[in-house]
C-alpha cells in the first residue's frame, strides 16, 4: 500500500468519517506501520487556540471582567442607536467598563451607551441620563408598528415599552373616529391613531415634544390629519370642547399616569351651552394611573368617580403592565357621563335662583 505522505495525512482530517473508523485511523497513523485496510488517514495534531475578545459574547466578557461579588447586567433597553442601562448601586463603580462592553458587542446597532440617572420627576416625564460609551447624539429613529419616530431622548419623554398598549388602544378606534391626545409626547399613539382614524388633535405642554410631534408627522406624511397644539392638558380640554371644531371629538386619550386623573374635572360643563340633544356626541375617554392597591381596578374607579364627582357606571379598567412590585399601570375607558358634560357652574344655577 503507498504510504502517505504528511500533507495528504492532513487533508485527510477533513474526510468524513464515523468515530470508530477515525479511532482506528488515528491508531494506525500514531503507531507508524501500514494501513490494515484503505481507510481513511488522519493526523492528530497538538495545537494552541487563542480565542480573541471578538469570539467571546457579551456576558462572558463581563463574567470574566468584573469582580465576582457583581451581577452582571443581563440585558439593556433600545431606543434607535441608544442602549439604555439600568445600572444598580454596586455596578456604577464599573459602569465605564460595562458599557464599553455593551457598545463593542452590539455595534453597530448600538452606537450610544447611557444611564439612567434619576427616576422620572419633572413635568415633562424626561429622563436624566448619563452618556457612558459611543457617540453623544440622543436624538435617534426609532421604528415602532412599522411606524418611524424622531426623539431626543435629552428633551422628550419615550417609552418602548408601551407599544403593544399604544397598538392595543389604536386597534379599538375605528375610520370615522376623531381623536383628541391631551398628553401626546412626539406622537407615538397620535400618529398611530392619524393613520386609521379620520382627524387627531394632539397636545403636549412640553415645546420640544410639540417640535419633534411636528417632524414625526412631516416625516409619516400625516399633515393634513394632524393639529398639534402646545399647551397645559386643561386648558386644551376646555378650549378643543368649548369651540365648535370642524370634527366632533368621539374619542379621548389621557397618557399621564401620575397625574391625569386630576385633569377630568376639565370635562364637568364642557356641553354646558349645547342643547342636551346633543348627547350623542359625548366622547370616550381613555385614561391612564397607577394603583398599588389590593383591587387596582376598585381603587382607579373611585379616583375617577370622585374627580368627576359622578358614578361612572359602564367602564372598562385594563391592566397594562407591572411597573414595580405590586404598582400597576392601569388604562379606563369609558363614556364622558352626560350629566358631567352638561353640568352648569353652581354660580350660573344661583345667578338663576336670585333672578
Ligand atoms: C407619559 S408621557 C406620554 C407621552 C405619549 N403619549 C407616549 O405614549 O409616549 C406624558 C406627556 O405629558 C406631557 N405633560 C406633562 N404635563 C402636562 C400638562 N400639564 N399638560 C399637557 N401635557 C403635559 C409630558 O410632556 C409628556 O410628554
Amino acid at each position: 500500500m503507498k504510504s502517505l505522505s504528511i500533507s495528504e495525512k492532513r487533508a485527510s482530517i477533513y474526510c468524513s468519517i464515523g468515530v470508530t473508523s477515525a479511532q482506528r485511523v488515528c491508531t494506525a497513523v500514531l503507531k507508524g506501520g501500514d494501513m490494515p485496510c484503505k481507510l481513511p488517514v488522519c493526523e492528530l495534531i497538538q495545537c494552541q487556540l487563542t480565542l480573541f475578545y471578538n469570539y467571546w459574547h457579551m456576558n462572558e466578557v463581563l463574567e470574566t471582567l468584573l469582580p465576582e461579588s457583581i451581577v452582571v447586567p443581563t440585558g439593556f433597553e433600545t431606543v434607535g442607536h441608544i442602549a439604555h442601562l439600568n445600572l444598580g448601586e454596586e455596578q456604577l463603580p464599573y459602569k465605564k467598563l460595562i458599557a464599553q462592553v455593551v457598545l463593542d458587542k452590539n455595534w453597530p446597532k448600538i452606537q450610544t451607551v447611557v444611564n439612567k440617572i434619576d427616576a422620572i420627576q419633572n413635568d415633562y416625564r424626561t429622563m436624566q441620563l448619563e452618556i457612558l460609551a459611543g457617540n453623544h447624539s440622543l436624538v435617534t429613529t426609532v421604528v415602532e408598528n412599522g411606524i418611524k419616530f424622531l426623539v431626543d431622548l435629552a428633551k422628550v419623554y419615550w417609552n418602548s415599552r408601551l407599544a403593544t398598549e399604544r397598538q392595543r388602544l389604536v386597534r379599538s378606534f375605528t375610520s370615522s373616529d376623531v381623536v383628541c391626545d391631551v398628553f401626546s409626547g412626539v406622537g407615538p399613539i397620535t400618529i398611530s391613531a392619524a393613520k386609521k382614524v379620520k382627524y387627531v388633535y394632539a397636545n403636549d405642554l412640553n415645546p420640544h415634544a410639540v417640535e419633534y410631534l411636528e417632524r414625526n408627522v412631516v416625516l409619516n406624511k400625516l399633515d393634513r390629519k394632524i393639529e398639534a397644539f402646545n399647551m397645559d392638558g386643561r386648558r386644551f380640554i376646555e378650549s378643543l370642547f368649548s369651540s365648535q371644531r370642524s370634527y366632533p371629538i368621539t374619542q379621548v386619550i389621557m397618557n399621564l399616569p401620575n397625574e391625569a386623573v386630576e385633569f377630568l374635572d376639565a370635562f364637568r360643563g364642557i356641553f354646558r351651552r349645547r342643547a342636551r340633544a346633543d348627547s350623542c356626541s359625548l366622547p370616550r375617554i381613555h385614561i391612564y394611573g397607577f394603583s398599588k392597591a389590593l383591587n387596582p381596578e376598585f381603587d382607579f374607579h373611585e379616583r375617577i368617580n370622585m374627580a368627576l364627582c359622578e358614578t361612572v357606571i359602564d367602564i372598562k379598567i385594563y391592566r397594562v403592565r407591572l411597573v414595580a412590585p405590586g404598582k400597576w399601570m392601569l388604562c379606563a375607558s369609558f363614556i364622558l357621563p352626560k350629566n358631567v358634560a352638561f353640568e352648569q357652574p353652581s354660580w350660573e344655577g344661583e345667578a338663576k335662583e336670585q333672578v
